[in-house]
């Protein structure tokens, strides 16, 4: 069997794993969401969220990895054979559920790269992007009216930047990469940070509307006030990149001796301060245009992908000069948040892969990456973002929250999180309390369970965004069910009986890490 890959350095491992939290979602989601449910006081939210199932179960997440040495499934396995459907829906979801999308959205912000060189979105950015660029179609997310070659390219283009990096060993793959690719996103996202605040308007915008707290919007007696904490919970599982098996998966490469929760805490920090960060960038530069415009803040900001395609290339139209490096600047950010992201959903599926099958990672990497390319399309298509939106919503709102809870109950009640708690305290500079016990025991997946009701609740009280009800059961709700059936049957081949034992822990993993 071969020797199980390892990172070459702590920096490296950390890197990699921050790379993997730091993506779209802290750029185009945090910002918005901070806006739209009060302002600074959103924070607090998102701070519970991030105290009671964020560390804790990024702390879970490493530790799962780190003492089974494993990627999800066999991880799930060696703790209870039962439980390894369970295992490999976590990285089903993230590849199939996430992955596809993930990537042709990368591939729409290749395409903005491009145009951003001489602002060919033109004046009118809103039509430019959805009717130009993506042709969405008129018929909803059924009708997908042929294939978009320039977003198809640049879905291409980001598979094979996946396949290159993922195809060799961990620590001259993905660790070289993300050394590369996360001292430049720090400094270009500083720089772009820098040019923000110094625009006309920046600073009012950030006090008023990203800084300034209304508490009201966040109180717990009122429905809209529940449904913040709720958005704010779905954001920490994202942009923590948990309950995807990614987190589990970096760990298992990780040797014997190494601070799982110093490294835990390291990765929730530096996430959320990127994101509070970035948040300062997003409402500089929108105050700016909206003060340019003479318009009010509240018309000129938008979330999502109206955020990146719409707002900010309109915002990079007025900008008194270097709009264009701007705009560039802008969108390469975004690409290289999304590619480190990308590369490891794609890793979490295909060490999966290898575990099990006991193939090579060149074999895994080369299959899978062509399958993500093949599945990708349908989100190349006009119904693309249709298609996306409703994924992401349910993937957001249901999957990733299940996997948590999911591994609460492996972790707290199958294994015993005593067990877990003292393997976390036998290697970690920074001892785990029993108050860890507690949370992933009780505390953190009945928070969760509380999360998804009341997600589910809202589903029936109003269609997604206005959907059909067709359109949200086969696409949503086919999106949920078939990464289900993918996961047993995955499951259903047999292991090499010496890998549901095997560790793998080397005496030389000690020295290793520096
Ligand atoms: N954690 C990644 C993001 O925030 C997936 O985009």
């Amino acid at each position: 069997m071969a020797k199980r890959s390892l990172w070459g350095s702590k920096v490296g491992f950390l890197l990699a794993a921050i790379g993997s939290a730091v993506g779209l979602g802290n750029i185009w989601r945090f910002g918005y969401m901070a806006y739209e449910n009060g302002g600074g006081a959103f924070l607090v939210p998102y701070t519970v969220a991030l105290l009671l199932a964020g560390i804790p179960l990024m702390i879970l997440e490493y530790a799962l990895g780190h003492r089974e040495k494993a990627s999800p499934p066999l991880a799930f396995a060696r703790v209870n054979p039962l439980w390894e459907p369970l295992g490999w829906w976590m990285p089903v979801v993230a590849f199939f559920g996430i992955n596809l999308f993930y990537a042709t959205v990368i591939g729409w912000c290749m395409n903005y790269f491009a145009f951003s060189l001489n602002l060919s979105w033109g004046a009118d950015t809103s039509d430019f992007f959805f009717n130009t660029f993506l042709q969405v179609s008129d018929g909803g997310p059924f009708d997908l009216g042929g294939i978009r070659f320039p977003i198809l390219i640049g879905t291409i283009l980001t598979w094979v930047i996946c396949w290159f990096i993922c195809y060799r060993e961990v620590s001259h793959g993905i660790e070289k990469a993300s050394m590369i690719f996360m001292p430049l996103l720090f400094v270009l996202t500083l720089v772009l940070v820098g040019w923000s605040l110094k625009l006309p308007g920046a600073i009012d915008a950030i006090k008023n509307h990203y800084l300034h707290c209304d508490f009201s919007k966040i109180s717990l007696t009122t429905e809209a006030g529940r449904n913040v904490w709720v958005a704010a919970f779905g954001q920490i599982f994202f942009t923590l990149s948990l309950g995807f098996g990614i987190m589990i998966t970096y760990a298992s490469y990780l040797p014997k001796k190494t601070d799982i929760v110093g490294n835990a805490l390291t990765t929730c920090i530096l996430n959320c301060l990127y994101s509070f960060i970035t948040g300062f960038a997003v409402f500089g530069t929108i105050g700016y245009m909206a003060q340019a415009k003479g318009v009010d803040f509240s018309e000129a900001i938008a979330g999502g992908p109206g955020l990146a395609f719409v707002v900010y290339p309109e915002a990079i139209n007025q900008l008194p000069a270097g709009n264009r490096i701007f705009g560039a600047l802008f969108f390469l950010v975004l690409i290289v948040a999304g590619l480190s992201s990308a590369i490891s959903l794609t890793e979490a599926f295909s060490c999966s892969i290898c575990d099990k099958f006991n193939i090579s990672r060149k074999k895994a990497t080369s299959l899978i990456c062509g399958l993500g390319l093949l599945g990708s399309i349908v989100f190349c298509t006009r119904a693309g973002l249709l298609i996306l939106d409703i994924v992401d919503h349910f993937i957001n709102n249901y999957a990733l929250i299940i996997g948590g809870i999911l591994e609460c109950m492996l972790i707290g009640w199958v294994l015993k999180s005593g067990v877990m708690r003292r393997h976390v305290n036998s290697v970690s500079t920074v001892k785990l309390p029993v108050v860890w016990d507690i949370l992933i025991r009780f505390f953190t997946p009945v928070m969760l369970l509380i999360i998804v009701g009341s997600a589910l609740l809202n589903e029936f009280s109003a269609r997604y965004e206005g959907y059909s009800v067709k359109a949200l059961l086969f696409i949503g709700g086919g999106i949920l069910f078939s990464t289900r059936l993918a996961s047993f049957i995955l499951s259903h081949f047999k292991w090499d009986p010496a890998r549901l034992t095997e560790r793998h822990h080397e005496p030389e993993d000690d020295d290793l890490l520096v």
